[in-house]
């Protein structure tokens, strides 16, 4: 599809953002708000008693769960990043670490009264967990694979920077990965533009990008590749350049995210500052919408198409089973590590995010969250609205064995008829589901399901029109 062609079509969307915006869904800003991906937002989850965070907690029958681990490691600072991270870190400080990490799931397991985590899909992430030695992440994948059991099959996904998949280095971790039964690998690839890698101060090029790929696939993992868009240093003509190529790679799922400027976490990146200093270098946010449709229309010529919110895939099977049992299925979901959240069904838990207070923590026998959120009736019903919404659809058998109400009963069946006659929701007699408009305004139109206190921005942001989140 030719530039201009896709510049036409695009257009119709960007009509559709100043149209949210006079309705009051969209900030008038135009900035990207992300939500729906934890209810409620990271930020305001609450100090929680020790004894109080698992009181009444029941494990699920199945005794399956979704297993995440994190490693607060990189070689260098990316500009668009939030995550916490220790930059280029010793040797020394990683063994600290990985020997923590073990006792933690101790600790965990004896906490759930389990030997070992039966696993239904697997998330090591970051940081970068292959931000170690050969022998490090031998280290930690002996007792990983001791604490867990893989008889389920789970995918078992490595998030992963390319810098870490290539040369014989890159060859020994990927071959220890594989051994351990690693079968997924998602790579940040970020851009297939030198000059915007650059910007973003990532540790590789577009070549060793594509070298890191071509390891994972003839090493046979599937493999998904990240993208983002609406960073400084690009531009639509640009970024049509980058999605000519993206397609050229032979991979099993694209992920295509929207430059985050403010973070949903606790943490705030770079990017703002940067911001204020080279705001000449970052596309209008009307030009973002528009690369963010150019992405569905060119896409979809090549038969790949949104198959869970900003995941593409030309088959469904390939989505990350990860997001869509945390996100669509609300399954119970654990985490270990530095900053690592469990989001269980009726309760959010909340790691550190201090390496010191981790260590401590740990040392003395304890689970290493500080923060967490046990839900009431009403914010478990947000909470079994807005993720599946966001993600995919709500299903709506599910959303009563979740909360023990039926949809149609709840306070929330208005805006969601509101919703339809904006064409943004639809719905039949087994789910409730995003229209293609709705999908691409996904984060705001979940956003009037927040409690006011949690809407991440002021009211004063927002057109007094009906969609407005404070007025609906
Ligand atoms: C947890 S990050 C880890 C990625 C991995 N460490 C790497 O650098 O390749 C997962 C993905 O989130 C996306 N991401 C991170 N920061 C972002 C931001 N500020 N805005 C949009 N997407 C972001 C990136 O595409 C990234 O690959
Ligand atoms: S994007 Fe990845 S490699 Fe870059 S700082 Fe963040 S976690 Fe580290």
């Amino acid at each position: 599809m030719e530039f201009s062609e896709l510049i036409n079509l695009a257009q119709n969307r960007k009509n559709d953002f100043f149209e949210m915006q006079k309705l009051g869904l969209h900030c008038n800003s135009g900035e990207f708000i992300p939500a729906g991906v934890h209810y409620p937002p990271i930020t305001h989850y609450p100090d929680i008693e020790y004894k109080k965070m698992y009181e009444n907690y029941i494990p699920p029958k199945d005794g399956l769960i979704d297993l995440y681990v994190h490693f607060p490691f990189c070689s260098k600072c990316c500009i668009f990043c939030h995550y916490p991270s220790q930059y280029n870190d010793s040797k020394e400080n990683k063994d600290k670490y990985l020997n923590a990490l073990e006792k933690e799931f101790q600790i965990s397991l004896n906490n759930l009264g389990l030997k070992q985590f039966k696993t239904r899909s697997i998330l090591i992430g970051g940081g970068t967990p292959t931000d170690l030695s050969s022998k490090q992440l031998e280290k930690f994948l002996k007792f990983f694979t001791k604490y867990t059991d893989l008889s389920n099959n789970p995918q078992f996904n490595y998030d992963v920077s390319p810098h870490t998949l290539i040369g014989n280095e890159g060859l020994e971790r990927l071959k220890i990965l594989k051994d351990y039964g690693v079968n997924r690998l998602t790579i940040g690839v970020q851009s297939m533009d030198d000059n915007v890698l650059k910007i973003m101060n990532r540790p590789h090029d577009k070549i060793q990008a594509i070298e890191s790929i071509e390891n994972s696939m003839n090493m046979g993992f599937q493999t998904n590749i990240e993208f983002i868009y609406g960073h400084p240093g690009q531009t639509l003509e640009s970024w049509y350049e980058e999605l000519k190529q993206i397609v050229q790679i032979e991979t099993h799922e694209y992920q295509f995210y929207r430059l985050k400027i403010d973070a949903y976490g606790d943490q705030q990146g770079n990017i703002k500052q940067f911001k204020n200093n080279h705001s000449s270098l970052f596309p209008k946010p009307q030009d973002t919408i528009m690369m963010k449709q150019m992405v569905f229309d060119y896409l979809k010529t090549f038969g790949i198409q949104e198959n869970l919110r900003r995941v593409f895939t030309k088959d469904k099977k390939y989505i990350s089973k990860y997001a869509y049992n945390q996100c669509c299925m609300q399954y119970d979901q654990i985490g270990l590590g530095l900053t690592a959240f469990s989001s269980l069904r009726d309760r959010f838990v909340l790691n550190t995010q201090n390496l010191n207070e981790y260590y401590s923590r740990i040392e003395n026998n304890l689970l290493p969250f500080n923060r967490g959120y046990v839900r009431d009736k009403i914010a478990q019903q947000r909470w079994a609205i807005i993720l599946p919404l966001k993600n995919w659809n709500i299903s709506k058998n599910r959303f009563q064995q979740t909360t023990g109400e039926k949809i149609e009963n709840t306070q929330f069946y208005p805006i969601i008829q509101k919703l339809k006659e904006y064409d943004l929701i639809n719905e039949d007699d087994r789910k409730i589901f995003l229209t293609a408009k709705g999908g691409f305004f996904s984060d705001e139109v979940v956003g009037l399901f927040y409690e006011k206190k949690f809407i991440p921005k002021p009211k004063e942001f927002f057109n007094e029109g009906p969609l407005n989140p404070y007025l609906i």
